[in-house]
């Protein structure tokens, strides 16, 4: 028997061909170190390079098809599909986070950002960055604070050093596992155009243009920052809870102007030292002390060379059909339409909040010649309203569908009577266009309501298309400038979007009783 076998062994098999396994295990055995001669690693080579390929194309494959959310294997996959799809690069599919890849390249090139230019720009000019400005909050509670620290820069003979604008992530446009960094940014010039986001000052005005914080980062190291920490100067100049705006702004004006160093960095101390450590904090926007500074910010270069981002006059140029009618053809058609925002169920606990601390308007709502003025009422304690308090407050931050309609009709007929004398027949107003974010039957019904009864033609921020993903992600900005140019504006009084939209109107000169609040 055992000669038998080895017979077979060597006199039968070697002229047949070896199986598979019988290769594998001869090499195997060749790889026997105490075997192995040099030509034997050679061979090692082609069977790891075989594994790592499959590898490689599986992941690959994984990769690019599959719909994996970590962050790292997105970035891969887009910058496959960069090179694959048409249109990738300029954030043409909806469905992706604009990477802005166009503007941030045109942000850098800014002709500011030149180290070589003259005082008070270039290397040796004068900066202040304000880390301390709000961050991660909704894009109106960023806005104005902005662009009051851009004018307290100017006033300061100094660059403003603006920064990318950081989603609160609730209100990102996308899931939240799709943002490109964490958090989700937007440059500012996608929002905004003027001085704050490095547009020019008036011809001849020697003030320094602002600068991206990249270019800070460059002309401003370290070692030549001086840090100035917003709760010192709080405390040193009493600046909390009771002083007016004007006065916050005058001694805060006087540590940046008299002081000699290059490059100034303010910083708010952490949460558990300070709650709102900005320079103009949220207890300031909310409360009259603010209203002192608003003649001089609405005549000052930041307010009128605020301007609408070319980003978002494109989105305008794309649906201002939704607002033609016959008679608009050869009129800017905005002059007869009505804008109105209509917060919905997700105010609900904002307003029980703002009625039970008894919260004035926010703001520049509370601009006295304003019609709809809002006065918290007496009675209750802070914390505990009355229960005929907190309705007062709900009548007037989240009226009824009957209420809503009441206030449109009638803010409609006091703009015709003051424009026109009396009420047109007919009405000279014909369209509404509603911001909102609700798409539930409410809307629906409501718009149906508006219609059917009430002969208005109407359009929703549902209604406006987006050219790609760069308006999508404005699209809170692109309704806000729709608003600003429509004829009324009627909006939520302790909001900051309404109040943002109202700066702007009433920088263009709108009239008193187009401005109206709920
Ligand atoms: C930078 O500024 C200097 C001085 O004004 C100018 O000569 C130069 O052309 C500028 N460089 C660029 C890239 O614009
Ligand atoms: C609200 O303010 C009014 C007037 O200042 C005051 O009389 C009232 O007690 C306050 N109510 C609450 C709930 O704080
Ligand atoms: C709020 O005030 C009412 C009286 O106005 C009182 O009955 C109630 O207990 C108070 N609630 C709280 C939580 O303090």
């Amino acid at each position: 028997m055992a000669s038998d076998g080895f017979d077979k062994l060597y006199h039968e098999k070697p002229r047949r061909k070896r199986g598979i396994a019988q290769r594998v295990s001869i090499w195997f055995a060749s790889l026997n170190p105490y075997r192995a001669q040099r030509r034997n690693y050679r061979r090692l080579w082609i069977p790891i390079f075989l594994i790592l390929a499959l590898w490689v194309g599986f992941k690959g494959f994984g990769v690019i098809f599959g719909n994996s959310q970590d962050r790292k294997v997105r970035k891969t996959r887009q910058w496959f599909k960069d090179r694959l799809i048409p249109g990738a690069v300029d954030d043409l599919p909806l469905d992706t986070p604009p990477r802005y890849f166009d503007l941030y390249e045109e942000q850098r090139n800014l002709p500011q950002h030149n180290l070589s230019l003259p005082y008070p720009e270039g290397a040796t000019g004068r900066y202040v960055k304000f880390t301390s400005q709000i961050n991660m909050l909704g894009w109106n509670n960023v806005f104005n604070e902005l662009l009051m620290l851009n004018y307290l820069a100017y006033k300061s003979k100094r660059a403003y050093v603006f920064q990318d604008y950081v989603w609160k992530m609730d209100y990102f446009p996308w899931e939240e596992y799709m943002a490109w960094t964490v958090h989700a940014r937007t440059p500012l010039p996608a929002l905004i155009a003027g001085p704050t986001a490095g547009g020019p000052w008036p011809a001849g005005d020697p003030a320094p243009r602002s600068v991206h914080q990249d270019f800070w980062d460059i002309v401003c190291p370290p070692e030549r920052v001086k840090v100035i920490w917003t709760h010192h100067v709080k405390k040193e100049f009493d600046l909390h809870w009771t002083p007016t705006s004007k006065f916050i702004f005058e001694k805060w004006n006087k540590v940046l102007l008299d002081d000699t160093a290059k490059c100034i960095e303010v910083i708010a101390p952490q949460r558990d030292i300070e709650d709102f450590g900005q320079v103009f904090d949220l207890w300031l926007w909310g409360s009259d002390r603010i209203l002192p500074m608003w003649e001089e910010l609405r005549d000052s270069p930041v307010s009128q060379l605020l301007a609408t981002s070319p980003l978002i006059q494109r989105a305008v140029d794309r649906n201002m059909h939704l607002f033609k009618s016959e008679v608009t053809v050869h009129k800017d058609p905005f002059d007869q339409v009505f804008a109105v925002h209509v917060r919905r169920g997700d105010y609900e606990g904002a307003c029980m909040n703002l009625a039970q601390w008894n919260s004035t308007f926010y703001s520049w709502n509370q601009l006295p010649y304003l019609p709809d003025r809002f006065t918290p009422p007496p009675g209750g304690i802070p914390g505990n309203n009355t229960k005929e308090n907190i309705e007062f407050y709900f009548n007037r931050c989240l009226p009824n569908v009957d209420q809503i309609i009441k206030r449109i009709n009638g803010a409609r007929d006091d703009w015709e009577k003051e424009m026109f004398g009396v009420v047109v027949p007919g009405h000279f107003l014909n369209t509404l266009y509603i911001l909102t974010n609700d798409k539930t039957s409410w809307m629906t019904d409501f718009k149906a309501r508006l219609i059917n009864e009430f002969g208005w033609k109407v359009v929703t921020s549902n209604d406006i298309t987006f050219g790609n993903a760069q308006e999508k992600d404005v699209g809170m900005a692109l309704d806000m400038e729709f608003a600003r140019k429509a004829a009324i504006f009627l909006g939520n009084g302790w909001s900051s979007f309404t109040s943002n939209i109202l700066h702007r109107r009433l920088v263009d000169k709108k009239i008193p009783i187009s401005n109206r609040f709920f």
